[in-house]
């Protein structure tokens, strides 16, 4: 039954418009966008100051300390297990939740490893950063042998990230959603996405995992955006185009693979990690490593990146994760000679790590 509206409703309904107004005019003036790009990336002029994002802060923690995993070793008591549990809050899975591994096969979808490393992770209290729903590489042989209509394609990759997205929810914390987006002169990497879908694969692709989690803070993550380049001015007009659209954004992954020579300078990179931050997002050391060799003085000089890159993230309130891709030299991507990582194959500790250590606990 329909109860007359008495002036308490009255004064009911003023307050719910004034507070509905004033959202909006938060809204408006947070703002999200300022710089328009065209496809090339190029950056066009703002229309808005960049002070209308509002900066992402980890508040007075230190960042939080992370490394890729091999779930065959990590499954397994033993030295690489108890050393990682002994460090580190945080695992990126290095092959676990990549597409070749999760959809095997046109028909099935393959979730032992990735469900078993998640439930690791929960009984341990390890956040997890899911890597990765959507790259142009690790793809199943079975998704590029066969040519794609872009309708079909998109229908593809929508149910897989939902899919994936939605069966960790509330338990991957955040996901490298789109990997590897740009190509070396900044522009969109022609891969499979690319080609069928067009440049809004990225923020469809965030969109979805945000339909299916609005709760996991989503990236993007890429390698050599970390000093002054055009790959770097390329990935800030992405970011400033998802930006635009309103895309469910939260962060930025630099890789950081690094050597003794190709680094960066220090000032270059907080510099940059300030331009991608200034954006309101997450400035996150993704994936370092820094393949030495042998000897006291490669060692010494690995540290010394080291040191400088988790400083500049130590600096940063946006920098809040750091994470080697790999942990112990025992297993890495650029094979153990390389010994990139902070402790020895043994599990030792490196002058690398004793530099993390300091420098993110400032
Ligand atoms: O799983 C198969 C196994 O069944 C087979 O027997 C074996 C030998 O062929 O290959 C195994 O797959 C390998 C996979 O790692 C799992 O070990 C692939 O060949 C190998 O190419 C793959 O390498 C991974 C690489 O990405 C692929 O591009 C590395 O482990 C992984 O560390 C590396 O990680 C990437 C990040 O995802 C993105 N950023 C760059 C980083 C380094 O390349």
């Amino acid at each position: 039954m329909q109860t007359p509206a008495g002036p308490w409703a009255l004064r009911a309904g003023i307050v719910l418009v004034l507070g509905a107004v004033a959202v909006a005019a938060v809204v408006l003036l947070s703002g999200r966008h300022d710089e328009g790009v065209s496809s090339q990336g190029n950056a066009v002029s703002a229309n808005r100051s960049e002070a209308h994002f509002r900066p992402v802060s980890r508040g007075p923690r230190p960042p939080v300390l992370g490394a890729a995993v091999d779930w065959e070793l990590l499954r397994m008591p033993g030295t690489y297990q108890r050393l990682f549990l002994d460090h580190y809050r945080s695992l990126t899975p290095e092959n676990a939740m990549k597409m070749d591994t999760i959809a095997p096969a046109a028909d099935r979808l393959s979730f032992g490893d990735a469900d078993a490393l998640a439930r690791w992770s929960r009984r341990h209290g390890i956040a997890v950063h899911g890597h990765t729903l959507v790259w142009g590489k690790q793809l199943p042989p079975w998704l590029t042998a066969r040519s794609w209509t872009r309708d079909d394609l998109s229908s593809f990759l929508e149910g897989y990230v939902k899919t994936v997205v939605g069966r960790y929810r509330g338990r991957v914390d955040s996901w490298d959603v789109v990997n590897e987006p740009l190509a070396e002169d900044g522009s969109l990497r022609h891969n499979l996405w690319l080609r069928v879908l067009g440049p809004g694969y990225v923020s469809d692709a965030l969109r979805w995992a945000h339909e299916a989690d609005p709760g996991a803070r989503l990236y993007v993550n890429d390698f050599n955006i970390e000093g002054r380049s055009p790959k770097t001015d390329g990935m800030h007009a992405l970011l400033s185009r998802l930006r635009r659209e309103r895309a469910p954004i939260d962060g930025v992954g630099l890789q950081t693979h690094l050597t003794l020579s190709s680094t960066p300078t220090g000032a270059q990179l907080r510099s940059t990690m300030r331009r991608y931050a200034s954006l309101g997002l997450a400035v996150d050391i993704s994936e370092m490593d820094v393949p030495a060799g042998r000897g006291r003085r490669a060692e010494a000089a690995q540290a010394r990146v080291y040191r400088q890159v988790a400083g500049a993230c130590q600096a940063l309130p946006a920098c809040g994760r750091f994470t080697t891709w790999g942990f112990t030299d025992a297993s890495t991507w650029l094979g153990t000679g390389e010994r990139p990582l902070p402790f020895t194959a043994t599990g030792a500790p490196k002058p690398a790590w004793r530099a993390i250590e300091s420098a993110l606990n400032g």
